[in-house]
């Protein structure tokens, strides 16, 4: 039978579509009509039925990203993608997600992002790793800030009643800044509340001025808490939109003489914290991971949108035999961002253009500076994942990395092509005499 893949509108499909996907996820509670409905955007969630029957689905929601330099971009935050198990391996997600990318793109927005349960699902459709995640785990008793560390303003704990709704306002008032930031519609809070209590709720700074907040519960397998040698607090969800945010809101979790460990599951992986310490090890990063995945939908766009700083090149060359190509010297921030030269993901690709072994023999390599590090002051680039190029950057950091916002590790991804995929379809390794090496 065919699979239709449409538009969901309707309260009741919306609804079945999470049904669906929560099926599909195995260890997601399905949900009560009456909640399920309004998680999704409506006019942004895509079915596949086949004979009617909703069998899979996708979702995204309206909302910006963080690129660096500070601006905010359009985005779509891609999310709720499943297929039921009996429905699987057949195409249906794959359908489902090149109809989504169409409708982004005629949207106007230049970048989907996405968290992936799997890693080796969403390359294929043109994802790559944008930002990872750290998980810190801090011996509180061990945890003593240097004096030369700054004060911070006011902590205060919020009533039960205020601990949706506060965060929120926060969140979209306080000028959340940090590259890989995202914007979080109300779909987004109403989805994190229907997981259940909201724990703690800490913010800092002065009421009706906060800057930043930290949810926060008593880690579960710490059972018989009043006599565990092991009482864990974990984070839920930790922003800070200034330095002095971040300093009090960690101040707040180190405070608790009851509790021995903190742990941050979702920190960025150069977040400062051990420096601010007087024992360093005191934080243990116990594992780094992908966090979020990235789909460059107008490449333009996306180039002229981020800021660019002098320092080391970067350098692209096409890994595809065929690949006509695009040349240019290296040139200042002002003009790269005025010349954009990556071709559109879409861009074809003609069959008699010189393969680039013999463009490089000629000493022409395409040759930009378009440092994704910029001068801001967390620098987590989102890499270039485009289907026909392979984008190196260098290693230079900067960082004071006050952010406490999930973003990237600033590792460079490589986006190859698949063999046999498009025009020329095969990677030819380049003799490339004016290339420094990757990083
Ligand atoms: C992951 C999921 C959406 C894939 O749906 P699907 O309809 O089976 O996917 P498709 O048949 O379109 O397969 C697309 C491609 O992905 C591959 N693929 C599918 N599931 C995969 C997996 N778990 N791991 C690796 N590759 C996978 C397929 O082999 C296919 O590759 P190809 O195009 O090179 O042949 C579905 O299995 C699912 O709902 N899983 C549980 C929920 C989930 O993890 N959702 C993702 C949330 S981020």
């Amino acid at each position: 039978m065919p699979v239709d893949i449409e538009s969901l509108t309707d309260p009741a499909d919306l609804w079945a579509a999470q049904q669906v996907f929560r099926t599909a996820m195995v260890g997601v509670p399905l949900l009560e009509r009456e909640v399920g409905g309004e998680l999704n955007e409506p006019g942004r969630t895509f079915g596949a039925r086949i004979g009617g029957e909703l069998v899979g689905t996708v979702n995204s929601y309206t909302s910006w990203l963080v690129v660096p330099g500070g601006q905010r971009v359009p985005h779509a935050a891609v999310t709720h993608v499943g297929v039921l198990p009996t429905h699987a391996r057949r195409g249906i997600a794959s359908a489902l997600l090149r109809r989504q990318l169409i409708d982004i793109a005629e949207r106007g927005e230049i970048v989907a992002t996405l968290r992936a349960t799997q890693g080796g699902i969403y390359e294929r459709f043109g994802y790559g790793v944008a930002g990872s995640a750290a998980r810190l785990e801090i011996d509180r008793r061990r945890a003593r800030f240097r004096d030369t560390v700054p004060e911070s303003g006011p902590v205060r704990l919020l009533a039960p009643a205020d601990a949706w709704e506060v965060p929120a306002k926060i969140y979209a008032t306080a000028g959340v800044s940090w590259v890989g930031a995202i914007d979080r519609p109300p779909q987004w809070w109403r989805l994190l509340q229907s997981k259940g209590d909201s724990g703690h709720v800490a913010v800092h700074g002065e009421p009706g001025a906060e800057d930043g907040f930290v949810r926060y519960h008593g880690a579960a397998e710490s059972a018989g808490w009043p006599r565990s040698p092991h009482r864990t607090v974990v984070v839920d969800d930790l922003v800070a939109t200034t330095p002095a945010a971040y300093l009090g809101l960690i101040r707040h979790l180190l405070a608790a003489d009851i509790v021995d460990s903190v742990v941050i599951p979702m920190a960025a992986p150069d977040a400062p914290l051990r420096h601010l310490l007087t024992d360093e090890r005191a934080v243990t990063v116990t594992d780094i991971r992908d966090e979020t995945w990235l789909r460059v939908v107008d490449v333009a766009a996306a180039l002229q949108r981020r800021a660019y700083k002098p320092g080391p090149p970067v350098v692209s060359r096409s890994r595809i035999r065929s690949c006509r190509p695009t040349t240019r010297p290296t040139g200042s921030p002002r003009t790269a961002r005025r010349r954009p030269t990556l071709p559109p993901i879409s861009a074809p690709i003609s069959p008699r253009s010189p393969p680039p072994t013999s463009v490089a023999r000629r000493g022409v390599i395409w040759r930009w500076r378009a440092e994704w590090w910029s001068t801001d002051p967390v620098p987590r680039p989102p890499p270039i994942c485009c289907s026909r190029w392979t984008i190196t950057r260098s290693a230079e950091r900067i960082s004071d990395g006050m952010s406490s916002g999930v973003a990237g590790s600033g590792q460079s991804r490589v986006r190859r092509p698949v063999p046999g995929s498009g025009a020329g379809g095969r990677h030819r390794k380049l003799p490339a005499p004016n290339v420094p090496p990757r990083q």
